[in-house]
């Protein structure tokens, strides 16, 4: 394990005490020298530590960013996290982790940014990544037909919602597809990308951005977890929470269970609304009355026939 985390772990297992310069040297077999160069990088990922003369180094709070050994921290996965790769600032996550996807990187990595200057929406938009979001990416690599990514990213949305719900006390529904909702003020999305073949899917970046403590300035009304539970949310631990709940409906999902979709429904704000779906060469309005095994949002039309979507831009009229 790299000399940094050992030292926090020793940090931790003192709590307030402080741990001298020379027993952490001791036990991790490097110099005085050294173990303060660690404790500098420490310091600067953001991690308090106080230098006591003397008597040595105590920590008094760990970092607040998303970095790879806090993740990873009391992390209960089984697959999902085992590798963490964190930026404190890179162009979009979903394009790192599709690079990684397409050398090999296995199931369950998952790419973190503190922020990004690239950041990808869905239907070519782009997403505003200020410092205090949630921005991730992980690789999937389900045996799927690529006809199965829409339920799939569905699933990722209920997931984050559940997760993001649970995690701030924040009631989340889902606008269709999978946008992450406090009302009718967007607080999160979901961007599912996919490489494969006809048969079958290589593998899937699932992209997920939380509004968590940061605000954003788009023309559609957003929020922030933090503006609305009133208090700060700890990233970390919120990231956590996705990867424990979308791992497990994961699991579910590849034994083929649909049971989601139920507890999906029941978070949708789209049903039974009157809506109105924008594809780049068409415009359908009709009454929103179920999403089906695919994913495809079912809409009753004026003219009492129905007609499934898959893609596009929704927007609730009433
Ligand atoms: C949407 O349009 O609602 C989807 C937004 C998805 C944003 C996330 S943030 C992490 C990942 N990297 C990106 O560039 N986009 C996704």
């Amino acid at each position: 394990m790299e000399y940094e985390s050992l030292i926090i772990d020793a940090l931790l297992e003192a709590g307030a005490k402080p741990v001298s310069g020379e027993e952490l040297a001791g036990r991790l077999g490097i110099s005085r020298t050294a173990v303060w160069k660690h404790i500098r990088a420490l310091q600067r990922e953001g991690y308090h530590i106080e230098v006591l003369r003397g008597r040595g180094y105590a920590l008094k709070g760990l970092s607040s960013r998303p970095l790879e050994r806090e993740v990873r921290r009391g992390l209960s996965t089984r697959r999902f996290g085992k590798r963490v790769i964190y930026y404190e600032r890179v162009g979009s996550t979903n394009d790192v982790a599709r690079e990684l996807a397409r050398q090999g990187a296995e199931e369950g990595t998952v790419v973190i940014a503190g922020e990004q200057t690239r950041g990808r929406g869905r239907l070519d938009r782009s997403w505003e990544s200020p410092e205090g979001g949630v921005f991730l990416s992980l690789i999937v690599r389900p045996h799927i037909p690529p006809a199965a990514i829409s339920r799939l990213s569905l699933l990722a949305g209920l997931a984050a919602a559940k997760a993001a719900e649970s995690f701030s006390g924040v009631p989340i529904g889902l606008k269709w597809p999978n946008d992450l909702m406090v009302d009718d003020r967007k607080v999160g999305g979901v961007l599912c990308e996919m490489e494969g073949e006809a048969e079958r899917v290589d593998f899937a970046i699932v992209g997920i951005g939380i509004d968590a403590n940061c605000d954003v300035s788009v023309d559609i009304p957003t929020t922030s977890l933090k503006k609305e539970a009133g208090a700060a949310v700890d990233i970390t631990g919120l990231i956590r929470e996705v990867l424990r709940v979308f791992e497990n409906l994961y699991e579910g999902f590849l034994r083929g269970a649909a049971d989601f979709l139920e507890d999906y429904k029941e978070r949708s704000q789209t049903l039974g609304k009157d809506v109105k779906i924008l594809q780049p060469k068409r415009e359908i309005a009709g009454k929103a009355v179920d999403i089906d095994g695919e994913g495809a949002l079912v809409l009753r039309l004026r003219d009492g026939s129905y007609e499934r979507v898959l893609s596009g831009d929704c927007i609730h009229l009433r």
